[in-house]
């Protein structure tokens, strides 16, 4: 029987003895040992705890794991088969089990030769929609194709939401040292029409191009947005204009003829790709519009260098399956609820934002793939910031608040474009964090409010610099240890039907809230919100 579909109820990972045995070593020994300690124990422990892949260096020493609990973690990843439901991912086992579907973003990524499930299909397409991509950022950026009126194209906006948004968003900022001279990317996600009247302030609808985003092209944001975008443009240059400003990646062929979508303006994918791991696919088309397809290119390679990775290297080297493993040690045996993601490179802001879809929309789950609850609680609530901003605005909780939250501080050695003396106070704040989190200050007579407990856990992720390479790298990191989480925890990684609901009853709510009256809803509060909408207006 294959991974997916192998019976499961044996599988809690609340059963098997490795949970058992890191439940007693918790009690035993790691939740009453400091950091601090475990550091004067082992002398070697800096270099014990870290780790490399690809460009990536991952220090997991300010953590409260020791040799006893990597053993024991690892043991539990063996117990949870992870190294079954690896393999199980990249020769496309239908893992994503409640839509029946392959889990292949790592396809998007691999040559050939890595032989990435080439017998699923679509995947075999690959290549020549990545060429078809290539070819038409090529006649963009070389102003072979252009807007209806002859001017180049200079303005590119994404539009879309979630999936569809975050990935080319978050990356576009990663990346600006590498966008084209005369290119800007822009973004338009939010319903409320905000984003596109502020935007369209500083746009010449001759020279934008928009790119609708959308999986299933039926998504209402942005679906609304891309009319409006649509009717901007047949005000400013006619109808005829459309078909020249918008181009579409997107799944959805029929929804795409009747948006007026040029055939030749059409990116496809395929339905193995979920929206949170889909901007390695035509989703990314923006991004690479704006800095161009060797660049995007390099994204992808680095996505890869990670993948083989975390397909080859053995468990306890595997640095996805280690975070995986730290991340539920906190959340199931030291009960911590929530992670801060804090890199300290502004070109990274939107990284934590990124990966709250990621993590969040993959792992938080009750449910197991086969139907029954979990027995232990399962994805963390996930946030963050760009490091110094959070310094001044949330830090405080961190180091003297009541609450364990595990950090992950993320940090590029060398500033991509910038001042590298700017960028080195920036990683000196890092590393000055990080230690005074464990460390802690207290001495004879210290009033309390001034005493810095420590003990606080935090893993450092550096890398050389934040190049295209480094940044597929960081990516695909989080959405390997996402998986591996889930694996352990026995839940579909690759669904979201806790969205759908919400959905629905936003549906029911447009015509009530457009008039103001006449909601009757099951509970008194949201039809009297209604009225109070109609009084207010
Ligand atoms: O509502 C959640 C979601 O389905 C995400 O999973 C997805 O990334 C986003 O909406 C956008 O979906 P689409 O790309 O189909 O517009």
């Amino acid at each position: 029987m294959d991974f997916a579909h192998r019976k499961l109820s044996a599988r809690y990972p609340t059963d098997l003895v490795a949970w058992r045995a890191l439940k007693k070593h918790y009690s035993d020994s790691m939740r009453t040992k400091d950091l601090v300690s475990l550091f004067a124990r082992d002398k070697e422990r800096a270099d014990r705890f870290t780790l490399t892949a690809g460009d990536l260096t991952l220090d997991y020493s300010k953590n409260h794991v020791n040799a006893t609990t990597r053993k024991l973690l690892v043991r539990l990843a063996k117990e949870a088969q992870v190294p079954a439901a690896i393999e199980a991912m990249f020769t496309g086992e239908k893992i994503n089990v409640t839509e029946d579907r392959s889990v292949l973003h790592a396809a998007l990524r691999a040559k050939m030769s890595d032989k990435v499930a080439l017998d699923v299909d679509g995947v075999l397409e690959v290549w020549e929609t990545l060429n078809n991509i290539e070819d038409f950022v090529e006649r963009v950026q070389a102003k072979k194709i252009r807007g209806h009126t002859g001017k180049r194209f200079t303005d590119v906006v994404n539009i879309g939401i979630g999936g569809s948004d975050l990935g080319p968003v978050m990356a576009a900022r990663a990346l600006r040292p590498y966008w084209h001279e005369k290119m800007r990317f822009h973004s338009v996600s939010n319903i409320d029409g905000t984003q596109f009247a502020d935007l369209t302030q500083e746009l010449s609808a001759e020279s934008t191009l928009f790119v609708v985003c959308s999986k299933t092209f039926t998504t209402i944001e942005t679906m609304t947005n891309a009319n409006a975008a649509r009717a901007w443009v047949a005000d400013h240059l006619g109808h005829a204009a459309v078909g020249d400003h918008f181009v579409a990646a997107s799944t959805n062929h029929e929804a795409m003829d009747e948006f007026g979508i040029r055939p030749e303006f059409r990116f496809g994918f395929w339905d193995w790709v979920g929206g949170r791991y889909s901007l390695w696919s035509a989703v990314g088309l923006s991004l690479a519009l704006v800095v161009g397809m060797d660049t995007f290119r390099r994204l992808l390679n680095g996505g890869r260098v990670m993948d083989l990775h975390f397909r080859n290297s053995p468990l306890d080297e595997n640095m996805p399956v280690l975070m995986a493993l730290i991340a539920i040690w906190y959340n199931n045996f030291f009960g911590a609820g929530s992670q801060a993601i804090l890199p300290y490179d502004n070109r990274l802001d939107r990284f934590p934002a990124y990966l709250q879809q990621l993590q969040m929309e993959s792992n938080g789950k009750r449910v197991r793939t086969d139907g029954k609850p979990v027995k232990c609680d399962t994805g963390m609530v996930i946030w963050g910031e760009a490091g110094n901003n959070a310094q001044h605005s949330f830090y405080q909780l961190l180091h003297q608040g009541t609450r364990l939250i595990p950090i992950d501080f993320i940090a590029p050695v060398r500033s991509s474009g910038a001042s590298q003396e700017q960028q080195d106070l920036a990683l000196a704040q890092c590393l000055a964090q990080s230690e005074a989190l464990m460390d802690g200050f207290d001495e004879e007579g210290l009033e309390p409010h001034r005493v810095h407990e420590g003990n606080n856990p935090s893993s450092t992720i550096l890398f050389p610099e934040l190049t295209p390479e480094a940044l597929g790298q960081l990516i695909a990191l989080y959405e390997h240890k996402v998986f591996v989480e889930g694996v352990i925890w026995g839940i579909d990684s690759f669904d979201q039907w806790g969205v759908e609901l919400g959905k629905k009853l936003a549906t029911r709510l447009v015509e009530p809230v457009a008039k103001g009256a006449g909601y009757k809803g099951k509970n008194a509060s949201t039809a009297a919100l209604v009225a109070k909408v109609g009084k207010l207006r």
